[in-house]
């Protein structure tokens, strides 16, 4: 069933789903980018291209490796075009109730062999399985952020997932030369399970006036060696993601210690989301990020 995977469908093109067609397009798959508008692909082409161009200058990958992997990517508007994949991940905001809608109108037309799969970070993977015609061929395949870079991705069966779908999402996985983790389905998993309590924390310690967001970073970085503050690290998450995922570990779990932090929620409501909107806890229109608070 593996070897069966040759053309996958990526719903959703924002910084995880240009991502994953990246990876996927160098790994010689061809790949099939859909998202809400053409202007949005469109700009999640731009983007792959600019970090593919940007691994070729790092000598990472050949030129004629890029126009290849470019070449292997195409557009669509549709659910139509989705079709014909042998694997399909939806990548789109995290919010369940887009995410059931995606699948009821994806499973309309996708061919009943093809397996689907969430990159959601948080939200029940058999739950998301319940809403298709298909929960023995739904997985969650997790990747992380920014995806060509990072080396890990999270495998949750949903509690109807077939052994041959576990297995082809495992060798598609090995395939783009990520590490495989298993994870039960639980909210967010492992990695978000652990990493966003603690970027929660950091913002109750911003929202409390304990540090200020400098300090707080600054602390965690020099402190605990963290390769990135914890709040440059939500910005490049992204405040909507964050807080989405602490709302359903908070709902998932019923304990008030995933209590989203109300700062979180104001930045969220004002649309401040971080890099991808150009400001949250850093100001990124200048030349340099600029704190906010
Ligand atoms: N940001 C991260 O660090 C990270 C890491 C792992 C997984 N994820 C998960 O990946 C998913 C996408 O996150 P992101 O960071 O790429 O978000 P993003 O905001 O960068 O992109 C989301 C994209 O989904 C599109 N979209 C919205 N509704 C859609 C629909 N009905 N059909 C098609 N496209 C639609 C939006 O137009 C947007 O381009 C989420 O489920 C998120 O939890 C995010």
């Amino acid at each position: 069933m593996a070897a069966m995977i040759k053309k996958i469908g990526v719903i959703g093109s924002g910084q995880m789903g240009n991502g994953i067609a990246h990876v996927a397009a160098l790994a010689g798959l061809d790949v099939v980018l859909n998202d809400v508008s053409s202007d949005r692909v469109k700009s999640a082409m731009a983007t792959i291209n600019g970090n593919l161009s940007r691994q070729v200058a790092k000598k990472i990958i050949t030129e004629d490796a890029r126009k290849q992997a470019l070449g292997r990517i195409v557009s669509t508007e549709t659910m139509e075009g989705l079709s014909d994949c042998d694997l399909v991940i939806e990548s789109a905001v995290e919010k369940e109730e887009i995410k059931r809608k995606i699948f009821h109108d994806l499973c309309a037309v996708l061919k009943p062999e093809a397996i689907v799969a969430s990159n959601t970070s948080s939200i029940s993977i058999t739950r998301l399985a319940a809403s298709t015609d298909r929960p023995e061929r739904f997985i969650g395949i997790h990747f992380m952020n920014p995806v060509p870079l990072m080396e890990l991705v999270e495998l949750i069966r949903g509690i109807a997932t077939d052994d041959a779908t576990f297995d082809a999402a495992k060798e598609f996985v090995t395939r783009l030369g990520k590490q495989v983790a298993v994870s039960e389905d639980f909210p967010a998993f492992i990695v978000n399970r652990i990493l966003l309590p603690m970027i929660n924390e950091a913002i109750y310690t911003l929202y409390e006036g304990v540090g200020n967001v400098e300090a707080i970073d600054a602390a965690m970085k020099l402190g605990a060696h963290h390769p990135m503050g914890p709040l440059e690290l939500a910005d490049f998450i992204g405040l909507d993601t964050c807080l989405s995922i602490m709302q359903v570990l908070h709902e998932g779990l019923a304990d008030s210690k995933y209590r989203p932090c109300p700062l979180l929620v104001k930045y969220v409501e004002a649309g401040w989301l971080g890099r991808k909107t150009q400001r949250g806890f850093y100001d990124y229109r200048g030349d340099k990020p600029v704190p906010t608070r």
